[in-house]
């Protein structure tokens, strides 16, 4: 009845190892092993990978069989090399095999890829030098010269990441040390960063200069805001929205980096925080989900610049908060994961600005939120970290705009969330900091 029976030999390094695969043969769920439960898995997405990604986050899972017909994912509580699970003569099933590391409190598998029969390894995650001092909820920024400048967290400590000699050094200290600020390019190459958290919510905002490499105060906000969000307009001006500060917030700022000031704006209408912006090519920019006004909103909206106004778009399939957009390069936004409804999310939806309007696509491999999402020069988006309900993530999994579908790769050497990640000039993706479930860290990875 076993057609095949593959052994699969996967870094030893990764928490949880995936020991076998029995492929298409026929499996009987009636097992003596205790079923844990049943999860159908929705299409698109339904798969052997989707299956893996479930058993791999039930803490107890050890064996998943996945009925290929009913696109049901079953966990059992044993290893299936034990023999509990049994074939059957009449249902199509993948039986997947475990064997956890206990020692390790990460919750995501190791590297699988697309195809399930053969699973191969991608090295594509290296160390990279650490950073002077541990940072999480920071701010990661591509200057014009190709460094980036990366500030922020619990000190006031900046320093420089040079992609051309791999390095780290430090610039002059921020004036404030900030959490969860906002970092804007403005287009004559210096770099805003607004608001914030440092005990409270801050009104200050801060340039850095780097021709000088130092920051200095610029005009206040009228409110201080963190989990807010902030966007380069067309003109230059930065509009910032939302955040919190006590309560949450639905009014929105522009700062004029031609006077240094900041003008009130029209409100959203919605209060709104951890919620996400996206600068669209038609000038405008979408806001989207957050909490505000006592529930996750499944709302977005749109700031014309023209009329300095707010109007309702398309609503997301799912009230999140704590989701990352991305501009993809058709100019469709995706967004990913967020928190919403008491439990993580791998919703993945692109929203289409030549229409307002929203569709699913392929969901993410992992429910995550506190994630990044970053567009790579070939298009594709590379999700890493953010964390679910039991853990925090070291997995990470990349988005194929032209098939709509997910493919797992290489876990980073960390589990990370409230980190950053950035593209760099050279076509790499720089990952520093972030949180691992018990500290913020130093470290830096390149894919
Ligand atoms: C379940 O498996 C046991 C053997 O473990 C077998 O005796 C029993 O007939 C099976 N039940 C069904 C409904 O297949
Ligand atoms: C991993 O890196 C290698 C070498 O840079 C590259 O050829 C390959 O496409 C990468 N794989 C993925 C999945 O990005
Ligand atoms: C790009 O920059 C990173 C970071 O400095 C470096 O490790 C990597 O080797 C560079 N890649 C290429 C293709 O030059
Ligand atoms: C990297 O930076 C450190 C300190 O900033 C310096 O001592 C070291 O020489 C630099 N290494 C390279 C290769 O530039
Ligand atoms: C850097 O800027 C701060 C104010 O933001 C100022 O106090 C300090 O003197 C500056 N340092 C240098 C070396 O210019
Ligand atoms: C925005 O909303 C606040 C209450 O959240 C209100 O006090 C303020 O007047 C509104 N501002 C505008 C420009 O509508
Ligand atoms: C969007 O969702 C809100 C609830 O958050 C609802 O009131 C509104 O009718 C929805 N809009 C559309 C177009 O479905
Ligand atoms: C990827 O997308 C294609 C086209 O939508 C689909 O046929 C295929 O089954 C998908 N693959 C996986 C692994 O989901
Ligand atoms: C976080 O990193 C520290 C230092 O490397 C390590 O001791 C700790 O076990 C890690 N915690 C988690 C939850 O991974």
């Amino acid at each position: 009845m076993y057609s095949l029976l593959l052994w699969l030999f996967l870094s030893t390094i990764d928490a949880i190892v995936l020991t076998q695969i029995h492929r298409s043969a026929i499996y009987n769920p009636n097992s003596t092993c205790a079923i844990l439960w049943n999860v159908p898995l929705s299409s698109p997405d339904a798969s052997i990978q989707s299956c893996i990604g479930q058993c791999v986050h039930e803490a107890q899972c050890q064996t998943a069989v996945y009925f290929h017909d009913d696109r049901v994912c079953s966990m059992f509580a044993e290893n299936c090399r034990s023999g509990k699970v049994l074939p059957s003569v009449n249902i199509q099933a993948s039986v997947i095999c475990y064997r956890k590391n206990p020692d390790s409190n990460t919750n995501c598998p190791s590297t699988a890829s697309s195809t399930p029969a053969v699973i191969q390894i991608t090295k594509n995650w290296t160390m990279a030098r650490s950073m002077a001092v541990t940072r999480a909820y920071h701010i990661a920024s591509v200057l014009t010269d190709g460094k980036v400048l990366v500030a922020g967290g619990s000190l006031n400590i900046a320093e420089l990441y040079d992609p051309t000699t791999s390095n780290w050094t430090t610039t002059y200290n921020v004036n404030i040390a900030r959490e969860r600020s906002t970092a804007s390019i403005l287009s004559n190459g210096n770099v805003l960063v607004a608001g914030g958290f440092n005990g409270a919510s801050l009104n200050s905002a801060e340039l850095y200069n780097p021709i000088i490499r130092n920051w200095s105060l610029t005009g206040s906000m009228a409110v201080g805001r963190d989990y807010h969000t902030a966007s380069v307009l067309t003109d230059g001006k930065v509009l910032v929205a939302g955040g919190q500060n006590g309560g949450y917030l639905d009014s929105t700022e522009l700062y004029d980096p031609s006077t240094g000031t900041w003008a009130t704006t029209r409100n959203m209408t919605i209060q709104r925080y951890r919620h996400t912006a996206s600068m669209l090519s038609n000038g405008k920019v979408l806001v989207i989900g957050g909490y505000g006004n006592g529930v996750y909103q499944n709302s977005a909206e749109l700031y014309d610049p023209t009329a300095g106004a707010w109007t309702a778009t398309g609503n997301i399939s799912a009230a999140r908060e704590y989701l990352v957009s991305s501009l993809l390069l058709d100019g469709k936004v995706l967004v990913t994961g967020g928190y919403g409804d008491s439990r993580s999310s791998n919703v993945a939806e692109l929203y289409d600005p030549t229409v307002g309007t929203w569709t699913t696509t392929g969901s993410m491999i992992f429910a995550r939120y506190g994630h990044t999402a970053t567009v790579l020069a070939d298009g594709k988006v590379l999700v890493a970290g953010g964390r679910n309900d039991n853990g925090f993530h070291s997995c990470t999994e990349l988005y194929n705009p032209t098939t709509g579908n997910w493919s797992i790769l290489e876990n980073m050497h960390s589990a990370r969330s409230y980190h950053t990640a950035t593209l760099l000039s050279n076509r790499t993706v720089l990952v520093t900091g972030g949180n691992n479930g018990s500290i913020a860290l130093k470290s830096a990875e390149l894919y």
